[in-house]
């Protein structure tokens, strides 16, 4: 069974991608999602029965300063990214979204914790620009692809060091370097270990 991954050199796909072998890993530079030709370059010459798409643009603090700005990367690589590939695949692959617990605005009113029935946020004033991006692409995935689903993930942390600081390094890195504070002191998070979100897809793949 072939499987793509996207983002697949990212903090959280490269696990799932250096632990399942026979997977589809291309760079950006073989598989862009904002670049239609490229798209259709790939799936010319590959049909994967599963897409587990992990490519966005996660810099939140960044994609804050594009708010509103559908010209800008946060809107483009995470909703015409997404809108792009379902818009390329031509038949029905068992199609994964990852997706983020910021989908939700997590405030006083509705604080959660939230089930996987609960709705997601529909006010923009309630939700990062970056929650709000990966909460319209989630629709675009919900309303397009008959055999899919939405895998949410928060905070994904894991065990070791790597290349991409997992949400438990960053802080660690912090405090090493003298800069972890000020910080919060009211907020609740719960951190997703990355070797489940590896072993959950695994499980989840319609070979299982
Ligand atoms: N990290 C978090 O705190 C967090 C929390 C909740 C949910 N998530 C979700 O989990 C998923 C994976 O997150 P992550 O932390 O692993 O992200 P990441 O480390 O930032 O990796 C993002 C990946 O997307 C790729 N990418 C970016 N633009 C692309 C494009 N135009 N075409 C193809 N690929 C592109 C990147 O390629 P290059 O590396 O080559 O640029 C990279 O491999 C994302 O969907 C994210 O929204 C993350």
């Amino acid at each position: 069974m072939k499987i793509l991954v996207t983002g697949g050199n990212g903090l959280v796909g490269s696990h799932f991608v250096g632990n399942y072998s026979d997977v589809l890993s291309p760079t950006v530079n073989e598989l862009d999602i904002t670049d239609k030709s490229s798209l259709d370059h790939f799936f010319s010459e590959h049909q994967p029965e599963v897409i587990i798409h992990f490519a966005a643009f996660t810099d939140v603090t960044t994609a804050e300063d594009q708010r509103n700005n559908r010209n800008a990367p946060c809107w483009i690589v995470n909703v015409e990214g997404t809108a792009n590939l379902i818009r390329t695949i031509n038949y029905q692959p068992y199609f994964i979204y990852i997706s983020t617990d910021v989908v939700f605005s997590g405030k006083k009113e509705n604080p959660g914790p939230y089930s996987e029935d609960d709705s997601s946020e529909e006010n923009l004033n309630s939700l990062s620009w970056y929650g709000w991006t990966k909460k319209e692409a989630e629709k675009l995935v919900m309303n397009n692809l008959k055999n899919a689903a939405i895998l949410r993930i928060s905070n994904p942390s894991r065990a070791e060091y790597a290349s991409k600081l997992d949400y438990i390094h960053k802080i660690l890195k912090l405090y090493d370097t003298g800069k972890l504070y000020p910080m919060f002191n009211d907020q609740y998070l719960t951190l997703t270990y990355i070797n489940e979100v590896t072993e959950t897809l695994i499980f989840s793949l319609p070979i299982n």
